[in-house]
């Protein structure tokens, strides 16, 4: 066991979730219709501690982001569902309330942060700026906090009066998150904090992010396609397909003993998972958010598909130890996970879906 695992078990001592989110339905409206992004999410973010959101693309993982943070698009619609946090449903705050817990109490670092930095204003003043959105402070305590925050990311504070171009990404990145933390929030949202950096700087970022939540004790939401990212940063993960969480609980469980088959189907795919084998990519696509399919959504590509799956919507079901997984398998999956480790399951999946869509149509 890891040191930052140690740390991440004795900060999970208070179990109860700093974030509540129950029956969340998020729906869009586009030209095409009505795309259904999110559908009955709950999910329970624990207090300081990192939990981990993997999914394929579209599957609604920054909705969901978003949604938390009350930075839904104008053709929103909340069909469903409530976010309480410190006693107050977020879903239903006034814009008022929202402001004054954006950034101070619930901060978000997005994949597009990067280039949101201002390139005619130094790195320091980007940072008083979002202080003093919230704080009143005299300017040598504005200053100071500047250097405190600089030097616990990473960054020399002297490099404080360089304009944005002046740095390197990974010097960018650690600038948004000394800007992201310098307001002390609670919740820090990170939307794929580091695709756009190599791997040693991804490393180091979240090394740093480790640190740093162990001294400031936040709580941390993290969206990333590498599940070996989830497994050293997060205690918690929650797997969403097509708008629903399949799948969650603890990292040990979920990932060491997956009972969803796309859980097992992702675990194949990535690529940083060691196994003896190549990795097997998941055939098929995840479904038209405007036309849904009746039943499990993952069935149309599911290897572990019986003839209930297609018309009875599986719902969550407690496994033990906090673990839950949404599939009418869950029992018979423990004797399928070899099975589902297998080229061939998926392959044969694929031609057996597809005839029974063609057949269909
Ligand atoms: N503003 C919007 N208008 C219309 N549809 C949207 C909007 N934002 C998201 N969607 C749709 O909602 C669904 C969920 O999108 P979302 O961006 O939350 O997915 P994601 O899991 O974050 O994907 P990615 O991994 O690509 O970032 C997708 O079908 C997407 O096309
Ligand atoms: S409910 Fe059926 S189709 Fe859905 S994941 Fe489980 S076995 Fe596969
Ligand atoms: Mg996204």
């Amino acid at each position: 066991m890891t040191g930052n695992q140690n740390n991440r078990d004795a900060d999970e001592a208070d179990d109860s979730a700093l974030v509540d989110i129950t029956d969340l339905s998020i729906r869009f409206r586009t030209k095409r219709g009505m795309a259904n992004a999110l559908e009955s999410v709950s999910l329970a973010v624990p207090r300081k501690a990192s939990m981990g959101l993997v999914g394929e693309s579209g599957c609604g993982k920054s909705t969901l982001m978003k949604a938390v943070i009350g930075v839904l698009s104008e053709n929103a619609e909340v069909t469903s569902g409530s976010v309480m946090y410190n006693g107050t449903d977020l879903m239903r705050a006034d814009a008022e309330a929202l402001r004054s817990i954006r950034w101070s109490e619930i901060s978000m670092i997005t994949q597009s942060a990067l280039n949101s930095l201002n390139p005619v204003m130094t790195v320091g003043d980007q940072i008083i700026e979002a202080i003093q959105a919230h704080r009143h402070m005299s300017k040598a305590d504005l200053n100071n906090l500047v250097v405190k925050m600089l030097t616990l990311v990473g960054v020399d504070p002297r490099r404080m009066h360089d304009y944005p171009h002046q740095f390197s990404g990974g010097m960018r990145q650690r600038a948004i998150i000394a800007m992201s933390l310098v307001l002390n929030p609670e919740l820090v949202l990170a939307d794929e904090p580091t695709t756009s950096l190599d791997m040693i700087v991804q490393d180091q970022i979240f090394r740093s992010i480790r640190d740093l939540q162990v001294q400031l004790g936040f709580s941390m939401l993290l969206v990333t396609h590498d599940l070996a990212v989830v497994i050293e940063n997060c205690s918690r993960i929650a797997v969403m397909y097509a708008g629903q969480i399949v799948e969650e609980g603890s990292v040990a469980s979920v990932v060491g003993a997956p009972f969803h088959p796309y859980t097992l189907g992702l675990k194949n795919s990535l690529p940083s998972i060691e196994r003896m084998h190549e990795p097997i990519a998941i055939p098929g696509a995840p479904p038209d958010p405007i036309a849904m399919p009746p039943g499990c959504r993952f069935a149309p590509r599911c290897p572990f598909a019986i003839p209930r799956c297609r018309e009875q919507r599986p719902n969550l079901e407690q496994m033990g130890d906090g673990h839950a997984s949404a599939c009418h398998r869950n029992a018979d999956m423990p004797g399928l996970r070899m099975e589902a480790a297998e080229f061939s399951t998926w392959a044969r999946a694929s031609e057996t879906n597809h005839a029974s869509q063609e057949s269909i149509s």
